[in-house]
């Protein structure tokens, strides 16, 4: 393990937690530095571990498996201090039980830290809503809706959940699960009518919704200080249950290639992703956008195509909210978000 690339992916990490309002990860992150640097218990958790921790997210991968005893029952220490489980936030008196969890349950820790941090974040709908009723209202039709990269798929239900954001409402007010985010600027197409034709989406390594073991490591990757993401997530799991969205194991490309190869008649084809593109190689990146640009170039008034997008721009703090539908314009930059999806600026 080479311990600069560690130390800085540590420091790195608990920028990124502060920023994204999780004080207690931020300081668990600048106490793992020094643990680091002492040659802690950490350190000789992590002293095998082989790749690149900082492209790695390894300080993510560490605490989601520590996360994951806790919501396991393994860790009742930590426990008290962790609000996913009812505890305190109490970054001071959760250091010394966090250690004691990697000193004391390597051998359950050091596999799960083969695992790439995976997260079905439902509050990005809250960016992604106003993008759809956009396409909804330009072209009139039905949607149906593909997700690249769409994890466990608890993001194709977002029109059968409830939204507060800011001053305006959507969705049944008794929806079991309800989102809420800070809404600023101009309202979005609230009033558009919409209907979902079909839903589907594809993932490398999707989660099933039907597997308690993949829930559980969807759960352990949120952060550990807030606890209405996970509430969120299980709400959103719990109505999949019910009524699953067809999610494939495939990569992007070839199966939007087969999907898109369907006849559209009478519907909007809309393809959307969220905190995937980044996850992409040049090469894939420009396969799918010429895959689009080949649909856009054959869309008509009655088999539109659009495009959706929720991604980071080279910042990693904000997200850019963008649409484009065809046949049309090329691209429209509709608003600004938040990576968890608590803000929206709408333009
Ligand atoms: C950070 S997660 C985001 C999941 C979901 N879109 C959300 O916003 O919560 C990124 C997902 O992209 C998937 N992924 C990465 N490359 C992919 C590819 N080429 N094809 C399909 N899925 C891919 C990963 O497996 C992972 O589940």
């Amino acid at each position: 393990m080479d311990r600069e690339a560690l130390l800085a992916a540590f420091r790195l990490q608990a920028g990124g937690c502060r920023l994204f309002d999780s004080p207690l990860y931020a300081q668990l992150c600048e106490r793992a530095e020094e643990d680091v640097r002492a040659d802690g218990p950490l350190a000789r958790l992590l002293v095998d571990w082989e790749g690149d921790p900082l492209h790695a997210f390894l300080p993510l991968r560490v605490l989601g498996a520590v996360h994951e005893r806790v919501l396991n029952g393994k860790a009742p220490q930590l426990a008290q201090h962790y609000p996913t489980a009812g505890g305190d936030a109490d970054a001071d008196a959760a250091w010394p039980a966090f250690l004691k969890v990697v000193d004391e349950q390597r051998e359950a820790l050091l596999p799960r830290l083969e695992n790439f941090p995976q997260t079905n974040e439902v509050r990005r709908c809250a960016g992604l809503l106003g993008l759809f009723l956009h396409a909804a209202r330009r072209t009139g039709l039905p949607l149906r809706l593909r997700e690249i990269g769409c994890s466990a798929g608890l993001n194709l239900q977002w029109a059968q959940y409830g939204y507060t954001l800011g001053p305006h409402r959507w969705g049944a007010a008794d929806a079991p699960l309800q989102i809420e985010a800070e809404w600023n600027g101009a309202a979005a197409d609230f009033d558009a009518p919409v209907s979902i034709e079909s839903r589907a989406g594809c993932d490398l390594d999707p989660r099933r919704i039907e597997s308690d073991a993949d829930v559980r490591t969807l759960e352990a990757f949120i952060w550990a200080d807030q606890p209405e993401r996970l509430t969120q997530l299980r709400a959103a799991v719990a109505l999949a249950r019910r009524d699953p969205p067809r999610v494939e194991q495939a990569s992007a490309l070839p199966w939007l290639e087969r999907e898109l190869a369907e006849p559209a008649d009478g519907v909007c084809r809309v393809v959307y992703h969220s905190a995937f593109w980044l996850y992409l190689e040049p090469e894939e990146q420009d396969a799918l956008r010429a895959l689009f640009a080949e649909h856009a170039a054959r869309a008509t008034p009655h088999t539109p195509f659009a495009w959706v997008r929720h991604e980071n721009n080279a910042s990693i703090a904000e997200i850019e909210l963008r649409l484009s539908v065809w046949p049309g314009d090329d691209e429209r930059h509709l608003g600004m978000g938040h990576p968890h999806g608590r803000r929206i600026t709408w333009f």
